[in-house]
């Protein structure tokens, strides 16, 4: 059987720099552990955009279309501020979500023990910290039609996008969710809302048709999203997976990573439909962004890259024990003491280099054999 593919995509600021150290990951995997991938690389986001004037060229597109998994660094920086929102490096990002299909976007939350310290929030309240966020990826607000600035009757102009959702939009992404808590903390809670849109209100009955009819042995509970928000920083162990729409999720996200102290550990897995070989579409990114004021500075924490190729052997190669072995791998390394620059406490101490954090995880991982 041929080797299983992956298309990286580095994109932009310091994606390049993260994705190097997964490099160096992927080749340990292929000569100590026997996993061998045929590895590519491409444009995406504004380097796609110098090169072809897109920030995604159809070839790209049918490259990611192709492959078993792409695993993408990160898009965006101020060069490009300027483009015209149809050729902004988000959107590429955003096209590779939407003709991928990948509906189901995975944002773990976990509290590494050795970083406790660094969330603004007291030890015990993060401390073992384990949640999934499951955000509907493909629909929502994001995607909605009609969309458009347009000019109103009054001679000034109105911004208009759509909040749309379909039942089997809801659906598809909840069963993800049970899926997900049944191996896990067997509980799910859902967030709209349901107090001020209609959207929210077929959110809500949809979840909880999937969980009466399919996964009644799943604990489910409904909370409107500011909550949510509230509840995320209140008291963050009462969830298990929470599973909500595209801008809700996408703000929950953030709050949930920067609980476990530093957006540079956050990766993500972004799941469609099972493709013919069983595997699903899939797109591997880290939560956090192109970080353009560190970018080729040799600063950047490459753990969440390098998470989100774990979560790649996890939920795209079967390879559970081998994402376990990097995922302690990462742990180890924190509990020794080595950290990049974003990892510093008050205290201070020499940060690690990308490279030298990402060196230290390959010594850890040949340690574990
Ligand atoms: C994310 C990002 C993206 C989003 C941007 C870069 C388009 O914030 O993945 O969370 O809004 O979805
Ligand atoms: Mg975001």
């Amino acid at each position: 059987m041929a080797n299983p593919s992956i298309l990286i995509l580095p994109g932009d600021g310091i994606g390049p720099e993260v994705m190097a150290e997964v490099r160096k990951i992927i080749a340990w995997f292929g000569d100590k552990r026997g996993l061998k991938f045929n590895v590519s690389e491409d444009l995406v986001g504004g380097a796609a955009y110098d090169a072809h004037g897109a920030p995604l060229s159809d070839e790209t597109m049918a490259k990611a279309q192709a492959v078993d998994a792409v695993l993408l660094g990160a898009v965006g920086g101020p060069k490009y501020d300027k483009l015209d929102f149809s050729v902004k490096p988000e959107r590429g990002l955003l096209r590779l979500r939407k003709e991928m299909d990948l509906f189901s976007n995975l944002r773990p939350a976990q509290c590494f023990d050795a970083l406790a310290d660094f969330s603004s929030l007291k030890k015990d309240i993060v401390a073992g910290l384990d949640i999934m966020i499951v955000r509907e990826l493909t629909s929502g607000v994001y995607f909605g039609e009609p969309r458009g600035i347009f000019p109103d009757n009054e001679g000034g102009r109105v911004g208009i996008n759509t909040q749309r959702y379909t039942t089997e939009e809801i659906r598809r992404v909840a069963r993800s969710a049970f899926e997900l808590a049944k191996r896990r903390g067997n509980k799910v809670c859902s967030m709209e809302k349901a107090n001020v849109m209609e959207s929210g209100i077929l959110w809500r009955e949809e979840v909880q048709w999937v969980h009466d009819n399919e996964y009644p042995e799943v604990e489910l509970s409904h909370m409107y999203a500011d909550a949510g928000a509230m509840q995320l920083v209140r008291w963050p162990k009462q969830f298990d997976v929470i599973v909500t729409d595209n801008l809700f999720g996408d703000l929950l996200s953030d709050c949930a990573a920067m609980l476990t102290g530093s957006l540079g550990m956050l990766p993500s897995a972004s799941l469609g439909a099972p493709m013919a070989n069983g595997r699903p579409k899939a797109l591997y990114e880290p939560v956090h962004g192109s970080a353009p004021d560190i970018a080729g500075q040799g600063k950047a924490n490459p753990i969440a890259c390098i998470l989100s190729f774990a979560m790649a052997l996890r939920y795209s190669f079967d390879q559970g024990a081998e994402a376990d072995r990097l995922e302690k791998a990462v742990e180890a390394v924190l509990a020794d003491g080595v950290r990049t620059a974003d990892l510093m406490g008050p205290e201070g101490g020499t940060p690690v280099s990308t490279g030298e954090m990402g060196d230290a995880i390959v010594a850890a991982l040949c340690a574990s054999l």
